[in-house]
């Protein structure tokens, strides 16, 4: 496989074309980001610490069902995925009330949700990602309603899924945001990365924070956290 012109960079990961046709090449980046971008740290290691943890969580996935972009992870910061195009929705799924809905609904950080629950954020840069209802996205043609109820519905699976896992590493996963694209056939695929940029996760015992709010709120080392999770999913440590 050969790694041909980039197709798009965001703040995360870049994009390149490759030889062959539906397959691209992701290359995560060490650029840790936060506030829409306000906030903004070269962080040596993050790229290749997210790359494994999506790497693992996308094969925990598929091994229970669930087909995502991801191909195969081909370098420590690389990996192949199918080609998407992306649906201009940020799906967050939450078990525990924290970060913005702690904020807009006045509730304590931390606080049980007795469901989980599902929301919807337009993906878009120049707003703000602000948060959206089911019918906004029908005025923004961002998705059918069928395809909403199909989001929904592989959102909660997933959240099942990785619960479980993460649980088994003494890990709570408190909230996560997960991106989705379709296919030339028109399938809906999960795609986009899960990792602790994208995942609240707190130690079961201590509440301690795992997760990109350690670079948000300037409470720690990224680095230390991020590896932290990767050798609690089986991974190797990387200084
Ligand atoms: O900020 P908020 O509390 O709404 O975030 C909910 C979850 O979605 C968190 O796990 C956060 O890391 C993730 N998220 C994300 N990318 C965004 C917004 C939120 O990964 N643009």
């Amino acid at each position: 496989m050969e790694k041909l012109d980039l197709l798009y960079e965001g703040k995360a990961k870049r994009i390149f074309r490759t030889n062959e046709e539906d397959v691209v090449w992701i290359q995560y980046k060490d650029s840790a980001t936060a506030f829409n971008g306000e906030k903004k740290e070269e962080i040596t290691g993050k790229g290749r610490l997210n790359n494994e943890i999506t790497s693992l969580l996308f094969d925990k996935l598929k091994q229970a069902g669930v087909d995502s972009h991801f191909i195969q992870k081909i370098s420590a910061t690389e990996q192949l995925v199918k080609q998407v195009t992306i649906i201009p929705l940020e799906v967050v799924v939450r078990n525990l009330i924290a970060g913005s809905l702690a904020t807009r609904l006045g509730i304590e950080e931390g606080t049980k949700l007795e469901q989980p629950i599902v929301e919807f954020y337009y993906k878009n840069d120049d707003l703000g990602d602000p948060i959206i209802t089911e019918d906004h996205i029908q005025v923004l043609q961002a998705a059918t309603p069928e395809q909403v109820q199909v989001l929904k519905e592989k959102a909660l699976h997933i959240n099942e899924v990785l619960r479980d896992h993460f649980l088994k590493s003494n890990l709570r996963l408190v909230d996560f945001k997960l991106e989705f694209g379709l296919t030339n056939e028109g399938t809906i695929l999960l795609a986009d990365e899960i990792s602790p940029d994208t995942c609240r996760l707190w130690d079961m015992d201590t509440n301690e924070k795992f997760d990109k709010d350690v670079f948000r709120r300037n409470i720690g080392s990224l680095t230390d956290a991020y590896n932290n999770v990767l050798s609690r999913l089986g991974g190797g440590q990387h200084v």
